[in-house]
């Protein structure tokens, strides 16, 4: 997908270029070291692309929308870190570099992700030309993706379910673990463009298929995909039991639920428009990607 590619890294090289401004210079201590190496690997930066496209909907002039972008990868790449940890999903390779607790050490990378999650509020609550009640909005919005009831619980049900899980489950499960930082990614962008609450409604409901169509891309890669070119273990889920969504109802069927998927978000972004180009030729990519 070339030409999708280059629509996107002009997004990816900005969020890339905020990102190495956050942490000190390496050798300026073993923890930054480890937060600096899976921070700035540089992955899709699908989170950051979603905060820069949703605020382009509305009014996205002179604010700092990079400090934004920047907290969703921020917490993003926490929770990869976690992911990957041998009490976790005990994989070696991320981004087509050895995960962070085989690059340096169990201890350290679990505090590398630990200290990576507070910089993202850090961020937020810092930042110029923002009201600090759209801030607080912001926050209750990260916080809420990432916490018990979303992110965490996902990842909770990811390593205990091993059988007879429904698909509304499995669906749940995804929407938690994955798909609340996606939808919430958008949501940020949207409250800093100042969007209307209709718009910000029909971008809530985008995110939420494209978060789902996502995992269940993440769950096909899995299988599909090489390891040079996911930049990840493959056959991590199969070796590790995993419910997925091609376990469930397999490959074929999995991939048409994903694309179904991805038309019903696109849909919801008819009320933009042209605007709304971007973002639907993005859930595409997101479908068809292999890594
Ligand atoms: C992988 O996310 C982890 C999931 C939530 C499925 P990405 O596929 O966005 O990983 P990077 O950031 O591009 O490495
Ligand atoms: C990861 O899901 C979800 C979070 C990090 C919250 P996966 O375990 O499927 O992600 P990959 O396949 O390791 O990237
Ligand atoms: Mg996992
Ligand atoms: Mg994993
Ligand atoms: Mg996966």
């Amino acid at each position: 997908m070339p030409k999708f590619e280059s629509l996107i890294r002009p997004y990816q090289n900005r969020v890339d270029i905020a990102l190495k401004k956050l942490l000190p210079e390496e050798g300026h201590s073993r923890l930054t070291d480890a937060m600096r190496y899976s921070l700035l690997n540089p992955g899709k930066r699908l989170r950051p692309i979603l905060v820069y496209l949703a605020s382009e909907l509305g009014k996205f002039e002179n604010k700092n929308i990079d400090d934004f972008a920047c907290a969703v990868e921020l917490i993003h790449c926490y929770s990869l870190i976690h992911d990957d940890l041998p009490s976790m999903d005990d994989d070696k390779l991320r981004r087509g570099k050895l995960t962070c607790h085989v690059a340096f050490d169990e201890a350290t990378a679990i505090l590398a992700g630990d200290a990576l999650q507070p910089l993202a509020y850090s961020l937020v609550s810092k930042s110029q030309n923002i009201d600090d009640s759209l801030k607080v909005k912001i926050l209750k919005k990260l916080s809420f993706a990432c916490g018990w009831n979303a992110m965490v619980e996902g990842q909770m049900k990811d390593i205990s379910i091993k059988e007879n899980i429904t698909i509304n489950e499995l669906d749940e499960m995804h929407k938690q673990k994955t798909g609340e930082l996606i939808k919430t990614s958008l949501e940020i962008g949207g409250l800093v463009g100042e969007l209307q609450i209709n718009e910000l409604q029909m971008l809530s409901n985008y995110g939420e298929n494209l978060g789902l169509a996502f995992q269940i891309r993440d769950d096909i890669i899995d299988i599909e995909s090489p390891s040079e070119i996911s930049g990840k273990d493959q056959g991590s889920d199969i070796l590790n039991d995993k419910a997925t969504y091609p376990k469930l109802i397999g490959l074929e069927a999995s991939k048409k639920r994903a694309k179904y998927l991805v038309e019903m978000a696109q849909a919801y972004l008819d009320i933009f428009s042209n605007k709304g180009i971007k973002l639907k030729n993005l859930a595409q990519f997101v479908i068809q990607r292999d890594h």
